[in-house]
């Protein structure tokens, strides 16, 4: 063999083994990019499984959510008076029973709804598709010349405003169930929040839109009802205000803007309301009547326990757990809308109870007006 050919010999099988070494490397940055992929896709799997009731389906056309006007207003006997659960901003609700023996309730929206019924179909369909096991389902709908119904499901045990504003229902409410609640709320409106397609705003969250279920799980009632019921309220900046005194971020209130951070105020408000047993309008406190962020406040400010509802007090060994989430309350109703935390930190600093948490300033401190839905 002579010189030249060795050499070239040489040259050959460095050139096979960069070859095999490249090949190599390829086949292992193919396979792990694949299998990167395919992990994201089994965890977002278990996500959707988690977050979203298996069992509900697919919701896909119009016509699979609507409902024959007579069978519903039978339903309700005619819309007795009887049936009525209650009235809001936006209409009246009954109680119903469908001929399946399903029981719904139906909302009645007022007259002065101004959309055409394309764009409430069209509404009602993206509404529907919103699910949950946290929110009020939403089954349909029902539309008779000026007349527009919304059909949900019937929620046994009635809305939290009832248990925790009466002093002798708020008794069946201990700390863990009252913790449940809370953190339910939570998850359902980080879902309204960041995991939906819609990114809903709910801009009326109150104890009374927070539904009962007969293991006394919270769901969130009435998201989504402005775009129901008017179409062209979905921007950020309104002059007209739809909420609850008492409930409404002070930069809504008072200028119209709205963001996901008002509703993480009206949270804040709410669980304030359920650790206090106390309406945040009509607080009285030993002849003094001040307002509960403020008592709040100054009660967590001086390190007391005078806020927590007395039927909790038994509870010594969550007092831990009850101050903490007086603390992620304090957070959520702070003035500055940035200062506020997002659904998802709150919902991750109700996972970790280790997670340290930072300091709130000072609530907001505006005129409450009367309790009652405004619009104007
Ligand atoms: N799906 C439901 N199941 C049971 N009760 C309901 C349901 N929806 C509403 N209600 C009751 O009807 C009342 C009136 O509802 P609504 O018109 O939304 O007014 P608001 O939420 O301002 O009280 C609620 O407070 C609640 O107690
Ligand atoms: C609704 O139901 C009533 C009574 O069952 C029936 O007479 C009517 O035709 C139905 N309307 C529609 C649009 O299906
Ligand atoms: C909730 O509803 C269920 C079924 O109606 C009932 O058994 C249960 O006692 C209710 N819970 C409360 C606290 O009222
Ligand atoms: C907090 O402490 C201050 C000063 O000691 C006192 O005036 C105030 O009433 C206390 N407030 C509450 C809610 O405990
Ligand atoms: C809040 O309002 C009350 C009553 O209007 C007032 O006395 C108090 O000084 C205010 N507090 C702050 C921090 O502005
Ligand atoms: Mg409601």
């Amino acid at each position: 063999m002579t010189h030249k050919c060795k050499s070239s010999n040489k040259a050959r099988t460095v050139t096979i083994i960069i070859i095999i070494v490249i090949v190599t490397v390829i086949i292992i940055i193919v396979s792990i990019v694949i299998f990167v992929k395919l992990m994201r896709r089994r965890d977002k799997k278990e996500m959707s499984l988690t977050n979203v009731e298996s069992e509900t389906m697919e919701v896909k056309n119009i016509e699979s959510l609507k409902y024959n006007f007579s069978i519903v207003r039978a339903a309700t006997n005619c819309f007795c008076e009887n049936n009525k659960l209650g009235q809001g901003g936006f209409g009246v609700v009954y109680k119903g029973k469908l001929g399946d023996g399903r029981e719904i309730a139906v909302k009645r929206l007022s007259k002065d709804s101004r959309q055409g019924d394309i764009e409430f179909k069209n509404e009602v369909l993206l509404v529907a598709k919103l699910q949950h096991r946290n929110l009020v389902k939403l089954y349909g709908f029902s539309l008779e010349g000026s007349e527009r119904l919304l059909i949900y499901e019937f929620l046994q045990n009635g809305s939290l405003d009832k248990f925790i504003f009466d002093p002798t229902k708020r008794l069946l409410l201990n700390w863990q169930k009252r913790f449940t609640i809370i953190k339910g709320i939570a998850k359902g409106l980080l879902y309204l929040h960041e995991d939906s397609r819609l990114k809903i705003i709910h801009r009326d969250l109150k104890a009374s839109n927070i539904l009962l279920d007969t293991e006394m799980n919270p769901k969130i009632a009435d998201f989504g009802i402005v775009r129901l019921f008017n179409h062209e309220e979905t921007q950020g900046n309104t002059g007209r205000i739809v909420g609850t005194y008492g409930y409404m971020a002070p930069e809504y209130a008072r200028h119209g803007h709205f963001s996901a951070k008002s509703d993480v105020y009206s949270f804040g408000v709410l669980v304030l309301e359920i650790v206090t047993g106390q309406k945040n309008q009509r607080f009285h406190n030993a002849e003094i009547t001040e307002h509960l962020l403020s008592f709040a406040w100054n009660s967590w400010q001086n390190g007391t326990t005078d806020l927590i509802d007395p039927a909790l007090k038994a509870e010594s060994n969550s007092l831990n757990e009850i101050m903490r989430s007086v603390h992620i309350g304090l957070l959520c109703v702070q003035e500055n809308v940035r200062d506020r935390p997002t659904m998802s930190s709150v919902v991750n600093m109700f996972n970790s109870p280790s997670l340290s948490l930072l300091v709130p300033s000072e609530p907001a401190n505006f005129s409450t007006g009367p309790d009652t839905s405004i619009d104007k």
